[in-house]
């Protein structure tokens, strides 16, 4: 058990700010059970809360998709999320949010009267740790996708992605590109994955496949069009042509668009961070940033 001392953090949960450490559900809570929860991990930059409407579109999708009602209204949602970060002073770093549909006697079946469990909780990160991870870039290997068939929800039954995470830092590189029995990169194991050929073109995977419809995927997508960029197929990509390509990034709540410069130990293009994943980033940040602004 790890050792409580106090940290200064605050975490929500159902009602109550407490200190991180004093922080907790029910034993019973079927998050921990049965994985039976859904989460959103959302970006703080400079005091402001990134892509907050994707977060909370998809966060109350996922909730549909499992018949978990919202545990407070959009409006409220947000006055948490705000009233978390200021308890932290939370300037930089991430809001995690996790909905979990509650505590209830131990019984596979759902059962019809559960009070679902909000838990929100900060964490400060320097923003020159994500500079550094831009600046060099980070290696992926790529392996088998064995998650389920349900990838649209961000549900917490992550240990597939555990996995494959651990496997990658294993091999020396930052993430692991996931691939499907037909040969086909479908996500990374906590990022979208995207590959720009030689042509300029970008390629990212379609919604129609099994992975999460990121919302900076859609940031990104959205930053691209407004800047007139409309070389960009949502469509399926071997290992082959994710290797042949001239460049590949990532894209995530946590990290943004990250360039990657090696695939299972081969170099992407020249190696280095491309010059299109890098104004990508920009085009993203800078869109996000304005819309974030009260
Ligand atoms: N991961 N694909 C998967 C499997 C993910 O878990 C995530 C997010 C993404 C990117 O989605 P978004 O742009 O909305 O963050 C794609 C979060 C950051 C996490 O689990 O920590």
């Amino acid at each position: 058990m790890q050792r409580k001392r106090p940290t200064g953090r605050i975490a929500y949960v159902d009602g109550r700010y407490l200190p991180h450490a004093d922080a907790s559900v029910h034993i019973e809570d079927r998050g921990l059970q049965f994985a039976d929860a859904v989460y959103e991990v959302c970006s703080v930059n400079d005091g402001l809360l990134l892509d907050e409407a994707g977060h909370i579109e998809r966060l109350e999708r996922s909730l549909r998709e499992l018949s978990i009602p919202m545990p407070m209204g959009r409006g409220a949602l947000m006055a948490v999320m705000r009233e978390v970060m200021r308890r932290n002073r939370l300037k930089d770093g991430l809001i995690y949010l996790q909905v979990t549909r509650g505590a209830y006697r131990r019984d596979h079946a759902i059962p019809e009267k559960v009070r679902p469990s909000l838990i929100i909780t900060a964490r400060g990160l320097d923003p020159k740790t994500y500079d550094k991870r831009r600046a060099d870039g980070i290696a992926v290997v790529t392996l088998r996708d064995i998650r389920w068939g349900r990838c649209d929800i961000k549900t917490t039954g992550l240990l597939p992605n555990v996995l494959a995470k651990t496997e990658a830092r294993k091999a020396g590189a930052y993430e692991a590109w996931l691939v499907d029995t037909e040969g086909f990169v479908t996500e990374g194991a906590s990022t979208n994955a995207w590959i720009v050929t030689a042509k300029d073109v970008l390629v990212t995977r379609d919604l129609k496949a099994n992975i999460l419809s990121g919302v900076t995927r859609k940031g990104v997508l959205a930053a691209l069009s407004r800047h007139g960029i409309n070389a960009i197929e949502e469509r399926a990509f071997t290992m082959e042509e994710a290797t042949d390509a001239s460049e590949a990034f990532i894209t995530s709540a946590s990290g943004g668009v990250i360039p990657v410069v090696a695939i299972d130990g081969k170099p992407v293009g020249s190696g280095k961070p491309g010059a299109t994943t890098l104004r990508i980033h920009g085009l993203y940040r800078e869109m996000s940033l304005a819309e974030a602004k009260p």
